[in-house]
Formats: structure tokens, C-alpha cells, sequence
């Protein structure tokens, strides 16, 4: 029977357990989204804490992709040595480390984007204030070969995986959406021509790497917005994905508009409201031949546990408690089982924003009353 803490294999990559960090925006890179020693320092912690796989935040390939101050970029041969320190620091310490590779595609504004902001079609997201301007199929073709670009740059400086970011309400996840795309092309219109611009990025990354290098997915399984990506299309993506040959997909769901019910729920401070997407994480289960990943409100060992145990799911992935507590995974592993300590508050956005860096607020607090005492 499957459990927690089993050793597992993805396409040639050994994980020591089932616990994924999700990918998290730390905010710690230069304004050209080099990573800093403070970002390196972060994942090194990570790697120590025990978890199976570090996904790293959100790391653009395109400079116009970017969204968030801070944020990693894979977009130039000029950063090699700094992720290949990132990379070697993770497997040093024991650990393996996959990169999400992201467009921000409308989800940003021209100051981090350097220009007007570039979609599907020219549809205002809610909470962004700016109309973007909407993808000409040369910068379709263009943005398809960046991503290409970005996983022939992880695979050689020594990532054990990527990962593409369909969620969220970012680029892969608007050109999915009915809602954001509105293209009256090939790449809009039914679920066949909204997942063109996905399937032609994955196979182009999946050409560059190989057959034998993991290629994962995170996926919005709904939007939870009127008129927005629902389940039945998501299972569709995943099912051709699944056939395509990727190797795991991560269920999330939500955008940042989609309030109560965006991707990273608040208070979540009992066993009934966490393992929030498990429900559309089963259907994508029911319908794919590879692993599935399932982020979204873990907190307790319990949860977590008996999601892999009695839910068949073969991944459980965690953000914010990690934050909170890097060494969560070795803190299970050792005996203490007691619930992660994160109040999914999300006061830890702020610092990213405004202080060179995310951190848990809540964890500060506690240190600073406890040096005082
Ligand atoms: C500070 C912060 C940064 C995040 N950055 C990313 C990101 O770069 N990519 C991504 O896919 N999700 C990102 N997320 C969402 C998380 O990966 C995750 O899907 C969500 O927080 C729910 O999981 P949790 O309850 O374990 O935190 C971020 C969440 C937080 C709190
Ligand atoms: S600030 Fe701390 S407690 Fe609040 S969500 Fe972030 S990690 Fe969790």
C-alpha cells in the first residue's frame, strides 16, 4: 500500500518521499531575475528540511512573461552559473530540484513586464489593471520556442525536472480559459484550439530534453470564475498530455480573482478544510496513466497521509507551511506529527513585494516575542 514517505521513481528521477514543495515565489532575484545567494540559501534549507522534490517559484522565459518583483528568469545563457550553484547547493544537501517555467502572459502589468502586457486576446484580468495587447502568432510561435529555450537551459545547469506552469491564470492557463481567450484562430475557440498553445509548448520542451528527462504540469482543474476553465476541458488537456508522455500533473485550481477560492485558501485551520482541490485532483486521476500531484491546503500528517493512502493520489505538494517550517518533512519523518504550524494568513506575500524576499510574518513575530521573554 502506498504511503507518505515512500521512495518513489519519476522517469529516472528518485524522490525520497511523496512530499513536493509546490512552486513559490520567493521574490529573492535581481531586477533581471538572476538568483541572489539569499534565493540560494532558501533552497538549500529546503533541500535540508527533507522534502521529496523542490518545485522552484515561478521563473520566466521571456522577459515580457515576467509578473512580481524578484521573480527567477530563465531567458538568457548569461545566468548559468548561478543556477548551476542553486542546482548543486539542492543536490549536495540531498535534495532534487525541478523549475517551473512560466508566462505571465496578461497577469501582470508594464512596469515588471517592460512593456504592455500580451495575452491571448485582449481581455482585462480582474485585479490587473492594464488591457494587454493580444498575441501575434509570430510572438505565439516566439513564446512557444522561449519555453523551449528555458528547459534547454535547466536541463544543462542541472535541474532534475521541469515543470510548466498551466495554472493560476497565467499564460498556458489563459489561452485554456474561454473567458481569456477569445482568438477566433486555431488557437481559440473549442478545447482542441484553447489547448494548442499547451500541447505545441510541451512537445517543443519535451522535443529539447528528450524522452528520458521529467516534464511535469501544474493545472488549473477550474478556474472558479464565470465562464472560465472548468473541469471537463482541464481533463481533456490532461488526458492528452498524459498521452503525450508527461510524467506527472500537479492539480491546483483558482486564480487571483477568484476570490474565497483562489489558489492559496486562507484559514485553513482544520482537517475538513484542507486537501481543498482533491475533489477535481480524483477526476484528473480517473483519466490519466501518470502520477498526480495535489496541491492546495495540506496541513496535517493525517491529510496528507490518508490522500495518498486512500485517494490513490501519488504526490502530496505544500507551499505555505514550508515557508513557514522548510524542515516539515524531516519533522514527520522523525516522529513529530503534529499539524505544519503555517495559519494560512498569506501575510507572507508582502516581504516579496516590499522587503527584498517572502518569510513567515506569523514565525517572525513568534522569534521576536521570544528573544524579548
Ligand atoms: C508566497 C507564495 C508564492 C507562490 N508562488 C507560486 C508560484 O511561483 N507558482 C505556483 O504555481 N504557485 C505559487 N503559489 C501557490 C502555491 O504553490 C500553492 O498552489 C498554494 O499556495 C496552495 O498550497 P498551500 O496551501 O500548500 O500553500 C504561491 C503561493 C504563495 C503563498
Ligand atoms: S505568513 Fe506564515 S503563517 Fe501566514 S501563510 Fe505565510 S507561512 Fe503561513
Amino acid at each position: 500500500m502506498a504511503a507518505l514517505f515512500d521512495q518513489t521513481m519519476i522517469n529516472g528521477m528518485t524522490l525520497r518521499n511523496r512530499l513536493i514543495r509546490s512552486a513559490t515565489w520567493e521574490g529573492m532575484c535581481d531586477q533581471d531575475g538572476r538568483p541572489t545567494e539569499k534565493l540560494i540559501n532558501w533552497y538549500r534549507d529546503l533541500a535540508q528540511g527533507g522534502v521529496g522534490l523542490i518545485v522552484s517559484g515561478y521563473t520566466f522565459v521571456l522577459p515580457e512573461g515576467k509578473g512580481f518583483p524578484g521573480k527567477m528568469g530563465i531567458h538568457t545563457d548569461d545566468f548559468a552559473s548561478d543556477y548551476e550553484n542553486l542546482t548543486s547547493t539542492v543536490h549536495n544537501a540531498g535534495g532534487k530540484v525541478a523549475i517551473q517555467l512560466v508566462h505571465a502572459g496578461g497577469e501582470t502589468n508594464s512596469t515588471y513586464a517592460g512593456r504592455q502586457p500580451l495575452a491571448p486576446s485582449a481581455v482585462k484580468v480582474d485585479q490587473f489593471p492594464e488591457m494587454p495587447a493580444e498575441l501575434s502568432k509570430e510572438e505565439i510561435i516566439d513564446t512557444i520556442s522561449a519555453f523551449g529555450e528555458g528547459a534547454r537551459r535547466a536541463k544543462g545547469w542541472g535541474f532534475d525536472g521541469v515543470q510548466l506552469h498551466g495554472a493560476h491564470g497565467f499564460l498556458i492557463n489563459q489561452f485554456l480559459s474561454p473567458l481569456t481567450n477569445r482568438r477566433t484562430d486555431e488557437y481559440g475557440g473549442s478545447i482542441e484550439n484553447r489547448s494548442r498553445f499547451l500541447f505545441e509548448v510541451y512537445r517543443k520542451v519535451r522535443e529539447t530534453v528528450g524522452p528520458d528527462y521529467p516534464v511535469f504540469i501544474k493545472l488549473n482543474a477550474s478556474d472558479h470564475l464565470d465562464g472560465g476553465l472548468e473541469i471537463d476541458d482541464a481533463v481533456y488537456a490532461a488526458k492528452e498530455l498524459a498521452k503525450g508522455g508527461i510524467d506527472a500533473i500537479e492539480v491546483s485550481a483558482g486564480t487571483p480573482a477568484s476570490g474565497e477560492k483562489g489558489p492559496a485558501r486562507e484559514k485553513i485551520l482544520k482537517p475538513e478544510k484542507e486537501a481543498y482541490n482533491l475533489p477535481l485532483a480524483r477526476r484528473i486521476k480517473e483519466t490519466v496513466n501518470c502520477p498526480v500531484m495535489v496541491v492546495g491546503g495540506f496541513r496535517s500528517y493525517e491529510v496528507a497521509e490518508n490522500t495518498i493512502r486512500d485517494d490513490g493520489m501519488d504526490y502530496i505538494a505544500m507551499a505555505r507551511p514550508l515557508i513557514r517550517e522548510p524542515g516539515l518533512a524531516n519533522r514527520w519523518v522523525q516522529g513529530d506529527r503534529s499539524p505544519a504550524t503555517c495559519i494560512s494568513c498569506n501575510s507572507c506575500f508582502m516581504p516579496g513585494l516590499e522587503e527584498g524576499g517572502i518569510y513567515c510574518v506569523i514565525e517572525k513575530k513568534v522569534q521576536e516575542k521570544a528573544a524579548k521573554a
